[in-house]
């Protein structure tokens, strides 16, 4: 076996629509580029065009279906390879899909190579925090880094395509997938879209370590009524525009390969079948050229949502909406011939959509090398410096929530430590979910990580109480968590006592609550955001002692630590932190590594609030926004933006270094930050406007920019910030289209949504 290189010289200089677009770029160098890349892509055009014509019907419909490799028998996933299925996904062992490989390339007709996809989603064997702990580290550059390295491992072990990055807005905590995606804001959203594009695809598609990107789930799969998993989404166009596309757009910009259908109605069309979606937006408004798989069996559910009349229908009116490749179900195969002979479809139709897998296939080196050096996949697996990057990772996206009297960081002389909690010492949990591949055993857990770094300390660990899903999760099978233990109800108070009387004798009970990774992701939402059992009792008893208490909050969505946050002084939220985790914590909590992290979501005092968030326009009362609800404030606990550090910052000498704002001349604010501790620490500045009048209500803030920056103790920096007036614009309510509206603005810069600091400026539009 050869290893992989991509000898093709079109794999890394094809398509001027895979480039970033990077403005900066030098013209005459970017005409060079453009010509070399156009000629790359009228080979490959040459190439797949030959390819095509010595294609059947049935031979290019084979090749818009993917199969799920776990679920079939191996026989059967050979036969399909021979038959020329285009791709496989859920197959992880590098052998088999070497296997696999050779089957489709030298036994089937036309010898077209598979292409394998993966969930990749924050790693495939290293687990890399959740998305939104990446998100959180509102690091672009920390993200693009660490799915550049998920991409690296997988594509050694074989695998081309990663189903990631998800980009759905989330505005609910119910909804289980939150955790898969960047939270509620709309720019940064965007960003980490991109950054994960980039990171995945590399510079240009088909470099050999990276894999291609799939935006996923197009579109506004993120707002299910209630919060429920799969449910319908209905949003107007103007949330669809300001809000919820922005993200999907920026990932596209970015040049994202594929794009994922979304299961879900939008507006009472399944996105699946959503011809304006796919072919107005995606493709004319958008110019995208690579291709759409649908979601997990989501043509056959077009009829199941009552919008396809059979099966065959399905198939028709996906291959309408664009639907280039179907992913599990059979709808394509099973029925596009019949269609085709009766003229529902045409043959061109179903050559538009065949035409980009091959292209991608020509694109990843597939029809030059196929194939995988199983002793590089090895090499590739579990590298030091990949772990490295999960604890910084980590570390960056934790964030602080609470610190009274500097209850954090603990004293590293402490003499004995009680780790207590359901998710002190869970190895799945602490990689959390979507993450099948990576081992459990490699895992560091909180309690692992607490060991290692006291080595001398007494350190107790239990779990107190026991927690668990009352019904199965659909990834039972792949990611089982423990079975209970605590079997009787005397069982459950012993242990509860137990843990009480063990944070009694130590000087320092460190608890870890939260979520099991199964209680969040697909198809896990819940419709309280209270820590499941009796975790809350826990906490309160535990308290109750008078000992020094910490919490460390493992879970996937904000949750109602109302409580908590009144009465425990300090309180470390770590999301899933991934396979170094513990390592991360015990280094936070001991103040080897300072937190980063920011929230990318508002935090809730209770279900009740759901949806909240900072980027809503006002009332006409806006001076009671803290009382709209008389038996609570209306405002969260931590607003969106908010985190602490071991170090404090303090901000001065506001300046807005342009009055007027037009299409030629961006804002461009600057502020002085001072760390005003004695610990070296990071700040995200973040730059929020407000629209004062125009032809439609505007937020009362947006995130237009914002920037992480490392200070050394007492050190000042002056950042500037700089907004493209293209910003400023957004798609109006009444006038039905993007505008730039001139007027006067505001702007703060701060480092959550509520900053303080406070100017105005204005812009000038040239008509
Ligand atoms: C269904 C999920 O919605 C999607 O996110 C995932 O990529 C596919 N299944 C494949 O596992």
């Amino acid at each position: 076996m050869t290893s992989f290189v991509c000898r093709l010289p079109a794999c890394v200089l094809l398509s001027a629509f895979f480039l970033p677009t990077t403005p900066s770029v030098a013209q005459t160098h970017a005409a060079h580029v453009t010509n070399r890349v156009s000629s790359a892509d009228a080979k490959m055009e040459r190439f797949v065009s030959a390819l095509m014509a010595k294609m059947t019907p049935r031979e290019k419909i084979m090749q818009m279906e993917q199969a799920a490799g776990h679920e079939i028998s191996s026989q059967k996933a050979d036969e399909l390879a021979r038959e020329g299925v285009g791709s496989f996904l859920f197959v992880t062992d590098p052998a088999r899909i070497h296997a696999l490989q050779k089957i489709a390339v030298t036994e089937s007709r036309l010898h077209i190579p598979l292409i394998f996809g993966y969930d990749v989603i924050h790693g495939y064997h290293t687990i890399f925090p959740v998305p939104i702990a990446l998100a959180s580290s509102w690091d672009p550059g920390l993200v693009e880094r660490v799915q550049s390295a998920a991409a690296r491992e997988a594509r050694a072990n074989g695998i081309h395509w990663a189903f990631t990055p998800m980009v759905d807005i989330a505005r609910d905590p119910r909804w289980g997938r939150i955790m898969e995606g960047a939270g509620e804001d709309p720019y940064l959203g965007e960003q980490m879209a991109a950054a994960q594009v980039r990171g995945l695809q590399g510079p240009v598609v088909g470099g050999p370590h990276n894999i291609l990107a799939c935006v996923k789930h197009f579109a506004a799969y993120g707002d299910a009524v209630g919060g429920r998993d799969y449910d319908s989404v209905e949003i107007p166009e103007t949330a669809l525009r300001n809000v919820y596309l922005r993200p999907y757009h920026a990932a596209v910009k970015a040049g994202a390969a594929t794009v994922m259908s979304a299961y879900q109605d939008l507006n009472d069309v399944p996105a699946t079948g959503n011809v304006w979606l796919m072919r107005e937006i995606l493709r004319k408004e958008w110019g995208f050229k690579g291709f759409v798989v649908s979601d997990w069996e989501a043509v056959k559910s077009l009829q199941i949502h009552g919008f396809a009349a059979s099966q065959e229908d399905a198939a028709v009116r996906a291959v309408k909406a664009g639907i280039n490749m179907e992913m599990t179900s059979t709808a394509y195969a099973d029925h596009l011939e019949d269609a085709l002979k009766k003229g529902e479809v045409t043959l061109r139709e179903i050559d538009d959509l065949v035409r980009p897998i091959l292209e991608m296939k020509y694109r990843l080196g597939l029809f030059d090398n196929p194939y995988i050096d199983l002793n590089v996949a090895k090499q590739e697996t579990d590298t030091p410096a990949a772990h490295a990057l999960s604890q910084k990772a980590a570390e960056q996206s934790s964030i602080l929530l609470r610190n009274e009297d500097h209850a954090l960081p603990l004293s590293k002389s402490i003499g004995s430590l009680a780790v207590i909690g359901p998710l002190a010492d869970a190895k799945m949990s602490t990689k959390g979910s979507w993450s099948q591949h990576g081992d459990p055993n490699e895992v560091i857990t909180v309690a692992e990580g607490l060991r290692e770094k006291l080595p001398n300390a007494k350190i107790s660990v239990t779990k107190g109480v026991e927690i668990r899903r009352f019904n199965a999760s659909v990834f039972d099978a792949q990611m089982p968590e423990p079975a209970p233990t605590l079997l009787t109800e005397e069982a459950r108070n012993a242990e509860f006592q137990h843990a009480v009387d063990l944070a009694k004798q130590a000087d320092v009970t460190v608890l870890v609550l939260g979520e099991l990774q199964n209680m969040n992701g697909e198809h896990a939402s819940r419709a309280e955001l209270t820590l499941p059992g009796k975790q809350e009792q826990l906490m309160e008893a535990i308290v109750a002692t008078g000992k020094p208490v910490v919490l460390v909050l493992m879970s996937g969505r904000p949750m109602d630590i109302t409580w908590a946050s009144k009465h425990v002084p300090a309180i470390l939220n770590v999301w899933y932190p991934g396979t170094e985790g513990g390592r991360a914590v015990a280094n936070l909590l001991m103040g080897d590594a300072n937190p980063g992290g920011h929230l990318t979501v508002t935090w809730p005092r209770s279900v009740g609030q759901v949806p909240i968030y900072y980027n809503d326009n006002t009332t006409q009362l806006p001076e009671e926004v803290t009382y709209r609800y008389w038996d609570e404030p209306s405002t969260p606990v931590w607003p969106f933006g908010f985190g602490l550090s071991y170090s404090t910052f303090s901000f001065s000498k506001m300046q807005v270094n342009n009055w007027t704002v037009t299409e030629n001349a961006p804002l461009r604010v600057s502020i002085d930050v001072t760390n005003t501790s004695s610990v070296p620490g990071t700040d995200v500045v973040q730059l929020y406007t407000h629209q004062r009048a125009g032809s439609a209500s505007r937020p009362v803030r947006e995130l237009k920019a914002f920037r992480k920056v490392s200070l050394a103790p007492h050190e000042t920096q002056t950042v500037t910030l700089e907004v493209p007036a293209g910003e400023l614009r957004y798609w109006s309510g009444s006038l039905h289209r993007d505008v730039l509206e001139p007027g006067i603005f505001d702007v703060w810069l701060g480092d959550d949504s509520t900053a303080k600091n406070h100017a105005e400026f204005h812009v000038k539009t040239v008509r």
